[in-house]
């Protein structure tokens, strides 16, 4: 169900020819105050979303519109629609967003989470997505995920050619890594603010974490997401907003697969001064 392009795997929602959405996206003028929220799949990337429509927009509303740019259809017309300041949300790597916004140095938050947990995560959701439905084990599948053989492809790749281009320094990129939110949602919130230029006061963030956790969230009900009609069936919140915890890949690991993904990390990830914590 995968479908590739320059290398890259990418998910039904791209079409049968990645090249002509991503030529779209990368084609989309931008406007001002345009933000991207990038991250892997399952890094944490709806909480994050919600997080920062609260501090853009000032209130603790549960945001209506979940602007998920990959599934979207990419016309004037629906991006038009787009309340400003925009939020877009993106599995890309850098160099695939708009051409227009990064020309205008737009601010790019990337959410990074614990690879173990990702492909624990990502298993269970392949499993529940209404188009993927995927039916193997997970030995089978923890394979795919450290080779790379999944939608956006390698991990491993995504991270660190995003911490490339952060230690470029040509570019305003933060990073936040979803252990840190689950720590102390609240500081992470004040290093947003004060990166998007935004001066909240302490009290106005404490009320977005607590209205953003975990449980909070499983019980809204998205009322616009762009994934098709049958993946966001009533089921939907179970994949999206599953366990939330760190530390879950203990519940499939086997001690030789943590050994073979911390091998593969050694390699893959040898010059990366990122440290990720696994709970
Ligand atoms: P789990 O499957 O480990 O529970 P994404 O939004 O990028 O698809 O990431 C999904 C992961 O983020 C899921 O992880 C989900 O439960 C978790 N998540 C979503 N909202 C959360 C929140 N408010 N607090 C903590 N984790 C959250």
């Amino acid at each position: 169900k995968l479908t590739e392009s320059s290398g890259i795997l990418y998910p039904y929602y791209f079409g049968d020819d990645p090249h002509v959405k991503l030529k779209n996206i990368k084609n989309i003028q931008s406007k001002t105050g345009d933000i991207f929220l990038c991250s892997y799949p399952k890094s944490g990337t709806h909480w994050i979303m919600e997080m920062v429509n609260m501090l853009v927009s000032g209130s603790t509303e549960h945001p209506q519109k979940f602007n998920f740019l990959d599934p979207m259809i990419i016309c004037d017309q629906v991006l038009d629609s787009v309340p400003c300041p925009r939020i877009f949300q993106s599995h890309l790597r850098f160099n695939q967003l708009p051409a227009s916004f990064l020309k205008r140095k737009g601010k790019i938050i990337y959410i990074l989470r614990n690879p173990k947990d990702i492909s624990v995560s990502l298993y269970h959701f392949v499993q529940k997505e209404g188009r993927i439905k995927y039916t193997g084990k997970w030995d089978e599948f923890f394979q795919l995920f450290v080779n790379g053989k999944v939608g956006y492809s390698s991990w491993f790749d995504h991270v660190a050619s995003w911490e490339r281009e952060k230690e470029k320094g040509r570019h305003p990129i933060h990073f936040v890594f979803y252990e840190d939110l689950k720590e102390d949602a609240v500081r992470e919130l004040d290093r947003i603010n004060k990166f998007l230029s935004l001066n909240h006061p302490n009290s106005f963030l404490q009320s977005v974490a607590e209205c953003s956790t975990f449980t909070k969230m499983r019980k809204q009900k998205y009322l616009y997401h762009p994934f098709p009609a049958e993946v966001m069936d009533e089921n939907y919140v179970d994949f999206l907003f599953r366990k939330g915890t760190v530390g879950d890949w203990r519940t499939l690991f086997s001690e030789e697969q943590n050994m073979q993904l911390e091998e593969v990390y050694e390699t893959e990830m040898f010059d990366s001064k990122l440290r990720f914590s696994y709970g």
